[in-house]
């Protein structure tokens, strides 16, 4: 074979795969630059949640009672009344966030109940949003107690469930 033919099929057989190696790099690299770092936090910077921000403005906490049957009517059905939870028998006034736990609305199924036992099993199934939490296991427990803390430092309290099947069983025993 002459020297002549040897560069002709040098060029028309392996220039064209060097050729669009290259080339594919050099996209591969530049799609691979298009992606934005992760911004760097500052040690005392914390990632910002999606839950809304805890409450510095809180009133001092009451200690109204309330019955089970009473906390009924601060559903949020009615538009005047403000909207209560309670969680382990104190209750919340939640009704800064009627679009969160007003009727039909994602925490509806809360409002004007202990939900308790739901809250601890992170179920939002009614049968579940009960006010008895003593059969929840210990993981489930911490979750709920973490949810008290949760709504302390988020929502002013208005009082206590005073006929909290859980506390009667355990003869009145405090909420926390
Ligand atoms: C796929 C499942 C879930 C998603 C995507 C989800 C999403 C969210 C989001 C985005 C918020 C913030 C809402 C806001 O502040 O406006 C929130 C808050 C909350 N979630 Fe969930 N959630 C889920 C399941 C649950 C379950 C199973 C429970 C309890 C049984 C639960 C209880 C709550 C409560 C109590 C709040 C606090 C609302 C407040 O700020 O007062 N979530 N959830």
């Amino acid at each position: 074979m002459s020297i002549a033919k040897l560069v002709i099929y040098a060029v028309a057989f392996i220039a064209p795969p060097i050729v669009l190696f290259a080339l594919l790099r050099r996209r591969a690299a530049s799609v691979v630059s298009d992606i934005p770092p992760a911004p760097q936090l500052q040690p005392s910077e914390k990632p910002k949640s999606i839950m809304q921000a805890e409450n510095t403005n809180l009133a001092p906490p009451k200690d109204d009672p309330f019955t089970l049957e009473e906390l009924k009517a601060f559903d949020g059905s009615d538009p005047s009344k403000p909207i209560y939870l309670s969680i382990k028998g104190t209750v919340f006034d939640v009704s800064a966030k009627r679009d969160v736990y007003g009727p039909g609305r994602s925490y509806g199924i809360f409002a004007g109940k202990d939900p308790s036992k739901g809250l601890g099993m992170s179920s939002l199934k009614p049968e579940n949003a009960v006010p008895e939490y003593e059969d929840l296991n210990e993981g489930d427990r911490k979750v709920l107690d973490d949810w008290h803390g949760f709504f302390t430092k988020r929502y002013n309290i208005v009082g206590r469930v005073v006929d909290h099947p859980t506390h009667l069983k355990q003869g009145n025993a405090p909420s926390l």
